[in-house]
């Protein structure tokens, strides 16, 4: 079983004693096969393994699903300890924003505030914070996330870039169910309907990143007819940008990204896309 450190001064202690090459794996819990992916693939380069388990509050804004999203955390250990992750983080809210703080938060620059930034203001302050503050406090040398959530990968590759940070971040691609819906915590409170009809974003993506070749217009085309034979999914955006989320090149590299509702429950996934063919 893993060593569980709930306060900041536990996880200095034990994080003294772990050899290295450290890897850290954020996630918010909930655990399943994706961020197990995490962890494993965190393995097989770190010597040791930190996962920290911490609903970050100042990630969702108000009216946002903080209070029902999903805590197991005798699961989440169970999965941790399967896994052989070394130490893991689970501390308080207040063990992460004592209180007396003067409130210094981290801004995630303009490319924060489009897509899931302007579906959800705040949101990549609220995630770059507690990212930077969980890199502080454990000192990786390796960081693991997910390219499901594609933007936040850009953001914290970004900010660790721009703002001189030690770890390199490693990011890993998607885990899918069968179908291809891509896997997440907030996928539990799909209804047998809406995970029948959610499967089609991943269609979606497959479609567009299929209509590459033909240039941006026919991805966006493409993509957005499959995603219009499932009325109950309600899009908030499909878009195709550059890898790091600026405007799409005519030719090359580019990133296709689509959030859309099932009911209250929101689905993100992305796609890498060539464009107009090899280069
Ligand atoms: O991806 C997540 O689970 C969270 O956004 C993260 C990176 C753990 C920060 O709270």
């Amino acid at each position: 079983m893993p060593a569980v450190a709930r306060t900041t001064a536990e996880l200095a202690r034990l994080r003294a004693a772990l050899p290295g090459p450290v890897a850290l794996v954020p996630t918010m819990g909930a655990l399943h096969e994706g961020h197990r992916t995490l962890v494993r693939t965190a393995r097989e380069r770190a010597g040791s393994v930190v996962v920290s388990v911490f609903v970050n509050p100042t990630q969702f804004g108000p009216g946002e699903d903080l209070d029902r999203y999903p805590r197991t955390w005798d699961d989440d250990l169970a999965a941790l300890t399967e896994e052989g992750a070394d130490v893991v983080f689970h501390p308080p809210v207040e063990e992460v924003y004592p209180p007396g703080a003067l409130g210094v938060t981290v801004d995630p620059g303009p490319r924060g505030s489009v897509l899931e930034g302007a579906v959800r203001p705040g949101h990549f302050t609220g995630v770059l914070t507690v990212v930077a503050k969980l890199l502080g406090l454990t000192r990786p040398d390796l960081a693991y996330f997910g390219e499901k959530d594609y933007q936040q990968l850009t953001l914290v590759r970004a900010m660790v870039r721009e703002l001189a940070l030690p770890p390199v971040v490693v990011g890993v691609p998607t885990v899918r169910e069968d179908d291809g819906l891509a896997l997440s915590s907030r996928n539990r409170w799909l209804s047998p309907g809406q995970r029948a009809t959610a499967a089609t974003i991943s269609r979606a993506l497959r479609a567009g990143a299929g209509a590459g070749p033909r240039g941006a217009d026919a991805v966006l085309a493409a993509a957005g007819a499959v995603l219009d034979t499932a009325p109950e999914l309600v899009p908030d955006y499909l878009a195709l940008t550059d890898p790091d989320l600026g405007p799409a090149p005519v030719a090359g590299p580019a990133r296709l990204l689509v959030a859309a509702r099932a009911g209250s429950t929101r689905l993100l996934d992305n796609t890498a896309v060539l464009l107009g063919g090899p280069r």
